[in-house]
Formats: C-alpha cells, sequence, structure tokens
C-alpha cells in the first residue's frame, strides 16, 4: 500500500553508510569507508564517559552552555554565536530548515557530501547542484553563476567529500564578494584540522570579515567522537536563533556535551594524532605516486581515487584483501586514511590495481 506522502522523497537516494570492514578469511580487515578517526578513544574521555553515566535518566542541558562558553572562547566568539547539534550534519539541517523551505534554492557543488541533498530536500527546498571542475575542485565560477533571487543558501565544503580537494582564499573570497549579503554562505569544514595547503580558506577568519558566513565544524573527525554524534555552528546571531528553534530539541547527549569538553581539554594529544594521520597520508599518497596513480594533495584524512568506469571492478581488489572502502560507482573509491597496518594494505592493493592495468589512461 502507497500511503500519501512527499513524493519528492521518492527521488532521493538514501544516506548509504559507509560498510563495515568485510570479513575475508585469514586476513585481518579495517573500516576505511566513513572518513573516522582510527585511534581509540583517550582514556581520559572516557573517564569523564563514564562519570556521567548516572545522569542518563535526566534529559541534557538542550543549549549546551558548558560547551557553547568553552567554544566560544576557544574561537573568541560570543556563545549567542554558537550552536550545538547532533552531529555536524543536525547543524547544517538546522541552517537549511530556517533559511529554506518550498520554493527557494540551497547550491552546493557536487560530488560533495551526501547528506546535503537529502537535507535540503528534507526542507522542501531544491537543490542546486554545481558540478565539480574535472580537478574535483568547487568551480567557484559557475557557483556564482547560478545565484538566483530564489537562492537562500549556498554550501563550500573545505575539504570537500569525496575529493578531499580545498577550496582557496581567493576563491572563496571571490564567492562571497560576488553573493548578496543577505544570502548565507556555509563553509563545511568537518575536516580542516587535517587541511595543510597553505592557500586554503579560513572559514573563521571569513567569519570576522563578511556578515553573511556561518560555520559547521564536528567533534566526529580529528576529535575522534563520531558515535557520540557533536557538531556546532558559529554564525551570527540572528541566524543561530533561527537554527535554534527548529533544533531537535535534546538532540544532544549529556554524554556527548561532556566528552567534548574533555576533547577540547586534550587537544594536544589531539593534535598529535592528526599530525599522525596527515602523516601516514602523506605516506600513502607518495607511495601510490611512484606505482604511477595521478593523485593531487589530499587534504582532508581520506584521498579519492578517480577509477571512473573500472570503479566497481577495482572496488572488489579491496574487499577481498580486507578493507572496506567508499564505492561511488562509475565515479571512483574513498579511502579513509586508517591504522599504519590498514594503510599498508592499501599501498599493496594499489599495486595489484596497477600490476592489473586498472591505471586511469591520460585524459579518462
Ligand atoms: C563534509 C562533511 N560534513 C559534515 C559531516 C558530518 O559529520 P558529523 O555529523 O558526524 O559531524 C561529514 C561526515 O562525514 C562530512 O563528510
Amino acid at each position: 500500500m502507497i500511503f500519501k506522502h512527499r513524493s519528492e522523497i521518492d527521488t532521493l537516494p538514501a544516506y548509504k553508510q559507509g560498510k563495515p570492514a568485510p570479513v575475508a578469511p585469514g586476513v585481518r580487515s579495517f573500516k576505511l569507508s566513513s572518513n573516522e578517526n582510527p585511534y581509540q578513544p583517550l582514556e581520559s574521555v572516557k573517564a569523564v564517559i563514564s562519570s556521567r553515566l548516572d545522569r542518563i535518566n535526566r534529559y541534557p542541558d538542550m543549549r549546551g552552555w558548558d560547551v557553547v562558553k568553552r567554544l566560544a572562547k576557544e574561537v573568541d566568539v560570543a556563545p549567542e554565536n554558537i550552536q550545538l547539534g547532533c552531529g555536524s550534519t543536525e547543524v547544517i539541517t538546522q541552517l537549511v530548515n530556517f533559511l529554506a523551505g518550498s520554493g527557494d534554492e540551497v547550491i552546493y557543488p557536487w560530488r560533495s557530501f551526501e547528506a546535503y541533498p537529502i537535507i535540503v530536500t528534507g526542507a522542501g527546498a531544491t537543490s542546486v547542484q554545481v558540478p565539480l571542475t574535472k580537478e574535483g575542485t568547487h568551480d567557484i565560477d559557475a557557483m556564482i553563476a547560478a545565484v538566483t533571487d530564489r537562492t537562500r543558501l549556498i554550501i563550500v565544503n573545505n575539504p570537500n567529500n569525496p575529493t578531499s580537494t580545498s577550496v582557496t582564499d581567493a576563491q572563496a573570497r571571490k564567492l562571497l564578494n560576488s553573493v548578496p549579503s543577505d544570502v548565507i554562505v556555509l563553509f563545511d569544514e568537518a575536516y580542516f584540522q587535517f587541511n595543510t595547503d597553505t592557500d586554503t580558506s579560513v572559514a573563521m577568519d571569513l567569519y570576522r570579515e563578511y556578515p553573511n558566513v556561518v560555520v559547521a565544524h564536528t567533534f566526529s573527525k580529528a576529535y575522534g567522537l563520531a558515535g557520540l554524534r557533536i557538531g556546532y555552528a558559529m554564525g551570527p546571531e540572528a541566524v543561530i536563533e533561527g537554527m535554534n528553534k527548529v533544533a531537535l530539541p535534546f538532540g544532544v547527549t549529556d554524554i556527548a556535551q561532556a566528552a567534548a569538553i574533555a576533547s577540547l581539554d586534550a587537544y594536544d594529544e589531539l593534535d598529535m594524532r592528526v599530525q599522525n594521520i596527515v602523516a601516514e597520508r602523506g605516506r600513502v599518497v607518495d607511495a601510490l605516486r611512484k606505482q604511477g596513480w595521478v593523485i593531487d594533495e589530499p587534504q582532508a584524512n581520506f584521498f579519492w581515487l578517480a577509477l571512473g568506469e573500472k570503479t566497481e571492478e577495482a572496488a572488489e581488489f579491496f574487499v577481498s584483501s580486507g578493507l572496506s572502502v567508499r564505492v561511488f560507482p562509475s565515479e571512483g573509491i574513498r579511502i579513509s586514511v586508517g591504522e599504519s597496518e590498514a594503510n599498508d594494505v592499501v599501498i599493496r592493493v594499489c599495486q595489484d590495481l596497477v600490476d592489473r592495468g586498472f591505471l586511469p589512461a591520460d585524459g579518462e
């Protein structure tokens, strides 16, 4: 039986969660499909979580003031400029729900974070997807050209998921200088701690210069709290107020809030992990380039193999070697930087693919 419902939802592909590590006989397997932090949670964070267990019969502080005030100090903004969410996915959802409804347009690069179309259609608004350049970067001129009277939000994803490319400061400024100042530009910087591009735009700098910038950050990636679901946005007070009105009530648990503060306390230790992941990324990419792969410098904790029509066939070699990776049929494979041992397997599989003739020919 088909129930009365919103027909536009039928056009949406459901979010595909990265697959768990495959079970491959005789090999250790690894999950490299969701851009997670491969390190185990810190002991100090686990201790704080344990200490909060006797509160779970109570609702959490809905606004998460302890975290908000702490973040406000860290980034030097007022607490009224910060909004928490159940992951930055929810923060972005709040923003879209506040800004855009039926008849309104949200512009974003494509391919990019697969939650964007779900969030936009879920709000009843219209997605305007601007194809990436052939190098996998934002096509800023095309994004500017896509702006109409109906545009309510423009999303910049830096570094972009899944291509791991960075948006330069000059590109970001060009966009901001071309867009009406009453149209919000969201910088989704879920992976900014891994971005080593010296030309990159820094959304918090832009936030201090332009009136219409919102920044989304998360504790899921560099801080390793993906399973607890906590992210946050910085934005103009009026926008934060609007986001708060449409937020999922009590969406951020007390344990997530406490773990976020404990993680901020452990910043140096977590930053060392980030530096290790960046070093591992360099090691893998160098090895792949020596094998003949052409890979632009990745700027997040993952990299992209543009395999085109060979994607699905190549993916099987990763699975049979015990690696789950994120497959985008007919486009490419996104591989998270994982444990050293997992990265060694990636290097081996990539060599195997080269030996089997999988390297894309020039221009492919
Ligand atoms: C570009 C981008 N933005 C936002 C998120 C959301 O992360 P979370 O909801 O865990 O904060 C992700 C997660 O994969 C992402 O890739």
